[in-house]
């Protein structure tokens, strides 16, 4: 089951990188054309934090079960995984941006439950969803990455 997750927790991140993709585009259109914020960008900011919100639950799982989250801190202490990369990443580093990365997510889709001009809509989750995704992609794993790296799928 383990493995099973840890695929799934992989793979929903592309599902969040091309969704987060279509909601920054169509909320800068939206905004450089003044159109209206319809229900096609509700959508697309719904499923985009839905997405986010899975793999957190999943990330959770994996980091209370797993062997690279709290099982490192109990069993080499919290002192000696801040001092190793490869520990340090997956104990810490990874689920605090992903976290914030994630709350961005959820404020940024809020503002379009919100009763204000849809300008406003655009701007907000231009700039939330933008930020999470520089944060995302900079808390990723990537393959390329010394001593955390880890494959693209
Ligand atoms: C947008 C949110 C997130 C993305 C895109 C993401 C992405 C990834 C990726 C690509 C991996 C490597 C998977 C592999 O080895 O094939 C990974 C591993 C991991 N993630 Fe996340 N993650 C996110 C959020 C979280 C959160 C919030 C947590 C913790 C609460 C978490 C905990 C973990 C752990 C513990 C691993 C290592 C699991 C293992 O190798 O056994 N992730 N994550």
């Amino acid at each position: 089951m383990y493995t099973g997750l840890l695929h799934l927790h992989s793979f929903l991140r592309w599902v969040i990188i091309v969704l987060a993709l279509i909601a920054i585009y169509r909320s800068y259109t939206g905004m450089t054309a003044g159109r209206v914020f319809s229900t096609g960008d509700k959508k697309t900011g719904l499923f985009l934090m839905i997405a986010a919100h899975t793999t957190l639950l999943v990330g959770l799982y994996l980091w209370i079960a797993g062997p690279w989250g709290l099982a490192n801190i109990r069993n080499l202490g919290f002192g000696a995984v801040m001092k190793e990369r490869g520990y340090r990443f997956y104990a810490i580093e990874h689920i605090f941006g992903m976290l914030v990365a994630i709350i961005l997510i959820t404020i940024g889709r809020g503002a379009a439950k919100k009763n204000i001009p849809d300008l406003a809509k655009f701007k907000r989750s231009f700039w939330f969803f933008l930020v999470a995704l520089v944060i995302i992609l900079a808390t990723v794993p990537w393959p390329f990455r010394a001593e955390i790296g880890r494959p693209w799928f």
